[in-house]
């Protein structure tokens, strides 16, 4: 038997690389059919999202407690609403919505009049936004584009965009230099750059957003949290962290550890954490940044699954969220999500 040449490295890494895009696709265009199914989620319409339990656990996944009202209470839903409406009400109408996934910053937008420019990879993501806005029986006074491409490889027409808008969705972007590089130029002069990101995930974290990561895990153990998260998976998972610890002084290298995402089918995104600090740094070196506010340091998935009676589980939301906020603003922790409004600079 003839020995087959072994596949040339380039052409092996396209096809993992095309595989991962399609599972990337995927799981999202689940994702988004499983939250809808009960309410509507926030990452739906932020202006009609109703307060019910996310049930994830068809995609191995364990439920979480959507509360639209209670979150505009928190650190972070308060900024999360002032985005919206900086998002709603720049000047100019050309607007690019990166990840859009869902659709609910495209929705905004459009609701302030702009024509969105909306991208994913998600085709399936896309069809749930469309039928949903389909469903609606208000008058929209902008209009949305759905473009389904890769981030990785866009590429824009320079000086069509007055805003470039990005939440949560950067993160799984590998080649993220190139993706700036392609805002700057699809801005115009002056043009706004607004941002929503984990900056967790790189390789060096800070001191003190490890020592968050550790109180997350540890608090996340102690309080009540749904199916399938039980006491005994919680406190295996903290064991394991902890040997883990002392096993390799870990506090000096990164570990990254996420509890709440049940991979037991290995149903999950493949890019996920694909990039972290250095998009802030990127951002800083090729923007003018005009804001940057930090949140959600160890509670961020801790506020979305307490379950508790609603009359415990809001006073302790609401202490949890501002308590971490606090640790933020006087620098003992360090927050995962960032949020920056920056400008293209007039000189570029
Ligand atoms: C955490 S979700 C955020 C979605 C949305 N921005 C939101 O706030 O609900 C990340 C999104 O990034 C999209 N995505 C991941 N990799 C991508 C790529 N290479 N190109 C385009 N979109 C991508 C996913 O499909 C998913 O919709």
């Amino acid at each position: 038997m003839t020995e087959q040449p072994d596949q040339p490295p380039e052409e092996q890494q396209e096809k993992d690389y095309s595989w991962k895009l399609r599972k990337e696709a995927q799981f999202w265009g689940e994702m988004a059919r499983v939250r809808s199914k009960d309410g509507i989620p926030m990452t739906q319409d932020f202006s009609r999202a109703t307060r019910y339990r996310v049930r994830r656990s068809s995609l191995g996944w364990g439920d979480y407690f959507q509360d639209p009202k209670l979150e505009a209470l928190t650190p972070f839903g308060r900024a999360r609403t002032r985005f919206v409406e900086m998002a709603k009400n720049t000047e100019g109408n050309r607007s690019l919505d990166l990840c859009c996934g869902a659709g609910w910053l495209a929705l905004e937008q459009a609701r302030g009049g702009k024509t969105v420019d909306a991208i994913d990879i998600s085709e399936g993501e896309q069809e749930v936004a469309r039928e949903y806005q389909a469903t609606l029986d208000e008058k929209i006074p902008g209009q949305i584009n759905w473009i389904v491409t890769d981030l990785n490889h866009f590429t824009t027409e320079p000086e069509q965009y007055d805003q470039v808008t990005a939440w949560d969705g950067l993160h799984h972007i590998e080649k993220i230099e190139h993706l700036c590089e392609q805002i700057e130029s699809g801005l115009k002069p002056g043009g706004h750059l607004l941002i929503c990101e984990r900056v967790w995930g790189g390789d060096s974290p800070s001191v003190r957003a490890r020592i968050g990561k550790y109180l997350e895990q540890f608090l996340w153990t102690f309080v009540p949290t749904p199916k399938p998260y039980t006491y005994g998976r919680k406190f295996r998972e903290l064991f394991g962290t902890l040997s883990l610890f002392f096993k390799t002084k870990i506090l000096r290298k990164t570990h990254v550890s996420k509890p709440w995402q049940i991979q037991d089918d290995g149903f999950c995104s493949p890019f996920e954490d694909m990039s972290g600090e250095e998009i802030l740094r990127i951002v800083n070196d090729r923007f003018e940044v005009e804001k940057t506010e930090s949140y959600g340091c160890f509670t961020e998935e801790i506020l979305r699954s307490l379950y508790l009676p609603r009359f415990l589980r809001v006073p302790t939301i609401l202490f949890l969220g501002w308590l971490d906020h606090l640790l933020i603003r006087t620098r003992l922790l360090e927050g995962k999500i960032a949020i920056v409004y920056a400008r293209k600079r007039a000189d570029k």
